[in-house]
């Protein structure tokens, strides 16, 4: 009987009425448009994946070959898959347009404890990633201050690497160059000969902090912020696009695949990093002015203008420079230099900055967002779920964010952070698929805006080709891989000890 009632208690859901019930009667402000989405979409999605990671998905890292020219391929690939999750949240985000995106949906379809366990997934896609973000920005940053060597002070251009880097990072560069870990970075003495070694990355913990602070003045207001963001960054593309045409040497895209199909795949792997964020939108629901018509604007614009741009620069970029010229670090600004355009190089690096920046602001907005509506289901603590009586925004949650993300960034690399992130995005995805089927056969007759075509096609195919690019990650037995498994049995471990005893408190409190 007690087995049966916690099995009963894991599958309860709510209704698609009740989640939007409270999400109009959520006390936050709603301000936003679907220009104010877009704008939201593409700060979100433009950033690490374009400007960073590209370089990896083309060369190739420790971790998997890379997919050369083909890269395009790989980006239609990761698209693809996207795309249908897309059409997916938009038919949901439409249908219940509250906060907390995939979560959200979750507990209208499968019930409680996949709910949290989606909440928590989100986690490694929005906190998680935003360490991925951050850790670049750290290296755009650097470069940047680089450029005035001659004004600023020699402490502050060449500060010690222990000082801009994590622990992980600098074991690497150690290994990469020949040096021993000790003469470049403190290690704490603890006793028993236990040695911790020491390592801060103070430009992204810094940058997250001031970007907590302003999403804490009001949702508004950062959007602005990520308009002029947003707005300089897709110039610094679109002229990388249309100057770097004119230096394309077609005989560069040869060999086109040079790792093949194992190269496509795992560049498409890769570079799923650059699609990830539209989903961020849908988190913004309840503080949209006209959800059901803005959302599914909104997400499947974003996706159609990064894809072309994507697809635009990766061509310029494999077509400027021969493979084995690409940089890993700060590609698209390297292959200027490459091309003796130095200025440009300079300013790609600004654009890098805004675009980097907007995208951390609204992974935090997103990671807020997710917490705030777990809070407020009672599987984390409800004296987190304050809103700021000024503000309007949950300043509580703000905090708690930037502070695990700064937290987090003392232990992972970019890299380590980046896959993560994909793990728990391709999960969350598959779920959504799921969720479209399953809300279609239990809410026929709810009225949806927006409709995924072909259904229940195009979800079935937006569930494999998720689980295709996952697959290639296990077969490889990543450290991520490895990860992302510890991280859900943390999930289960943290429901069985505190949510599902809060869930039923609350309960009880409502009897
Ligand atoms: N798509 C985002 C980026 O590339 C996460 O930074």
């Amino acid at each position: 009987m007690e087995v049966k009632t916690i099995l009963k208690n894991l599958i309860k859901c709510k209704s698609p009425q009740e989640l939007i019930d409270e999400g109009t009667n959520s006390g936050l402000k709603k301000t936003l448009n679907a220009f104010d989405l877009i704008i939201l979409g593409i700060g979100a999605v433009v950033g690490t994946g374009i400007f960073t990671i590209i370089g990896s998905a083309i060369v190739g890292s420790a971790d998997g070959p890379g997919a050369g020219s083909a890269i395009v391929i790989s980006m239609i690939l990761a698209a693809i898959a996207s795309v249908f999750s897309a059409l997916s949240y938009s038919e949901i985000a439409s249908m219940i347009p509250v906060a907390g995106s995939a979560y959200t949906y979750t507990y209208a379809t499968m019930g409680e404890f996949m709910a949290w366990m989606v909440g928590w997934i989100l986690m490694l896609e929005y906190a998680i990633g935003n360490i991925t973000v951050a850790s670049a920005w750290t290296g755009y940053f650097v470069q940047f201050l680089k450029g005035f060597k001659h004004i600023l002070p020699a402490f502050i251009v060449n500060c010690p690497l222990w000082l801009r880097n994590d622990y992980r990072t600098m074991y690497e560069i150690c290994n990469k160059y020949g040096w021993n870990v000790h003469d470049k970075m403190p290690f704490l003495q603890l006793p028993f000969g236990i040695e911790i070694p020491f390592a801060i990355n103070i430009p992204a913990i810094a940058i997250v902090l001031v970007l907590t602070i302003l999403l804490i003045k009001g949702i508004k207001e950062s959007t602005k912020v990520a308009t002029i963001m947003v707005g300089v960054n897709m110039f610094i593309i679109l002229s990388f696009i249309v100057v770097g045409s004119f230096y394309v040497k077609p005989e560069n895209w040869v060999p086109f695949a040079p790792n093949g199909i194992e190269g496509i795949f795992t560049g498409a792997f890769v570079i799923f990093f650059a699609y990830i964020g539209f989903d961020a939108v849908s988190t913004a629901a309840e503080e949209t002015k006209n959800p059901q018509k803005d959302l599914p604007i909104a997400i499947m614009g974003t996706l159609t203008i990064c894809t072309i741009l994507y697809v635009c620069a990766a061509l310029v970029l494999t077509g400027v420079i021969p493979l084995n010229a690409i940089d890993t670090q700060a590609p698209l600004a390297h292959a200027m230099r490459y091309l003796n355009i130095n200025w440009y190089a300079g300013l790609i690096s600004v654009g890098a900055l805004c675009a980097l920046t907007s995208v951390l602001l609204i992974y935090q907005l997103g990671t807020t967002r997710i917490l705030f509506a777990m809070s407020r289901d009672s599987f984390l603590p409800k004296s987190l779920n304050v809103i700021h009586e000024k503000y309007k925004t949950p300043h509580v949650m703000t905090w708690l964010s930037g502070i695990i993300v700064i937290i987090c960034a003392l232990f992972m690399d970019l890299n380590l952070s980046a896959e993560l992130c994909n793990f728990g995005t391709f999960t969350s995805f598959i779920i959504i698929c799921i969720a479209v089927l399953i809300l279609r056969k239990t809410e026929p007759n709810r009225e949806r805006p927006f409709k995924v075509p072909f259904c229940p096609w195009f979800p079935i195919l937006g569930i494999l080709t998720c689980l295709a690019l996952m697959y290639c990650k296990f077969s490889a037995k990543a450290t991520s891989a490895l990860y992302f498994i510890v991280w859900l049995v943390i999930g289960v471990v943290i429901y069985a000890a505190y949510s599902y005893k809060s869930k039923r408190l609350e309960e009880e409190g409502n009897n």
